[in-house]
């Protein structure tokens, strides 16, 4: 099972379903904009993420920043995951979401002494240490509160992933990780630290990678380190190969899929006893979301045609971020000539743009569908222009539930106060 474009939404007698439910039942019920994941799609994407890698003992940490709503990390929590965490918010999230901290990982170069006190306290699986400074500072938090902290050092295997520059981060120039050249070392020393227990290794070289190669070179750097290691006397538990397998954005593009990224990875560490790790998080969610909006205006004439629509970069900012491209497709197949149209919000930048030059048949009042929207949207949405974030929908089959309720405004600025 792929978790490509059509997952989870297909089009019925001209109408565009998440499983068995029209989407323009959604909007009219919901309003606009608004985010709807499909379950199933989740489900199936974890299902083959998991059967990919069958042949190994391995846990998946489904990397929350992707997408934190709770009732998504409880899908993934049932389903046997662990997660991939970068602050205390999100581990205080996969509690709430019944996610076992067993499971979690934690990753981030800003770990605060008050979140790895929490982390402690819930008994996380593994620290991922991000420089030498961290390894020392969790080595004392661990000594004050009597606990034995499990660490694995992120190294950089600084290898090239060929990906958006904001978003590659296993170069040597990359904030992240303890350089190649220094892990040795560092493991040498972490040894020695009384509250630390060496756990595994991790790393993680970039996200939305549509070729595997990166990884196959990854992997193989880090298993060299490993081996190194052990013939020093360490030995790992686990091996995480971190996340960033990327998905298909336009209906005709394609990129390597989870059989190839299991090859890739697998070929490379044979014979291998430790644990496997992965953090992917746009892999399981990006593909299982989409975002309704609706088209306000249309603005015809001069050099372009813009449809004003009610989703703008603070819904969706990985357009204006990073000149991403969303596929956007009307809810009703219908015939009408097809226009290149701009696809606008109405913040007030010229960068708040969803889509450009898309050849659609557009009338106001049209509900369209942002697709591959379930990864880093709402995730990264803001009140920009004291605009309520969208409402957010799971469909399971026929039901439709609403996870997150739309934000009223009054919630904006009711922690705001004005001086006597
Ligand atoms: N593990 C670590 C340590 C990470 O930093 C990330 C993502 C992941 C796992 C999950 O990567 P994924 O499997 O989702 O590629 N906002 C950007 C993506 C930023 C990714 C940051 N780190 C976007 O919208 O494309």
């Amino acid at each position: 099972m792929s978790a490509g474009a059509g997952t989870g939404f297909a089009y019925r007698d001209g109408a565009l379903h998440a499983e068995d439910v029209a989407l323009a039942s959604v909007a009219a019920r919901c309003g606009t904009p608004c985010y709807v994941y499909s379950k199933a799609a989740l489900t199936a994407a974890y299902r083959g993420f998991a059967a990919a890698f069958a042949s190994r003992r391995h846990l998946i940490c489904y990397a929350v920043k992707a997408n934190p709503n709770l009732a998504i990390l409880n899908v993934f929590a049932r389903l046997g995951a662990g997660f991939d965490i970068v602050s205390g918010g999100e581990l205080a999230r996969v509690i709430a979401a019944g996610g076992d901290p067993r499971k979690v990982v934690f990753s981030g170069v800003g770990k605060t002494v008050a979140e790895i006190r929490e982390a402690l306290t819930a008994e996380i699986l593994c620290f991922n240490v991000e420089s030498v400074a961290e390894l020392l500072r969790i080595d004392r938090i661990a000594g004050e509160l009597g606990r034995i902290a499990p660490v694995s050092l992120r190294v950089n295997p600084d290898v090239d992933a060929k990906t958006h520059p904001y978003i590659a981060t296993g170069l040597k120039d990359n904030k992240f990780g303890v350089a190649y050249g220094d892990a040795l070392a560092w493991y040498r020393r972490a040894r020695e630290l009384k509250n630390l227990r060496i756990e595994g290794i991790d790393c993680h070289i970039g996200s939305q990678l549509t070729d595997v190669a990166p990884f196959a070179a990854a992997v193989e750097r880090v298993i060299a380190l490993v081996e190194a290691l052990n013939a020093e006397g360490i030995t790992l538990s686990h091996i995480d190969v971190g996340g960033g397998l990327g998905i298909p954005y336009r209906a005709e593009e394609r990129a390597d899929g989870i059989a190839e990224y299991a090859a890739a990875i697998l070929n490379g560490s044979a014979n291998r006893r430790e644990t496997f790790l992965f953090e992917p998080g746009r892999y399981l969610t990006g593909n299982a979301g989409v975002l309704l909006t609706r088209v306000e205006y249309l603005k015809r004439g001069g050099e372009r045609n813009f449809a004003v629509v009610d989703a703008a970069m603070n819904d969706l900012m990985r357009p204006a971020l990073y000149d991403a491209w969303h596929d956007i497709v009307p809810l009703h197949e219908h015939a009408g000539t097809l226009e290149s149209w701009e696809i606008v919000g109405p913040v007030c930048e010229s960068g708040d743009f969803i889509g450009r030059d898309r050849r659609l048949a557009l009338q106001e009042g049209d509900v369209l569908a942002i697709r591959s929207a379930g990864a880093y949207g709402m995730s990264m949405s803001s009140n920009y222009n004291t605009r309520p974030r969208a409402a957010e929908v799971m469909i399971d089959g026929a039901n439709v539930h609403v996870i997150r309720k739309r934000e009223h405004v009054a919630e904006l600025f009711a922690n705001e106060t004005i001086p006597a």
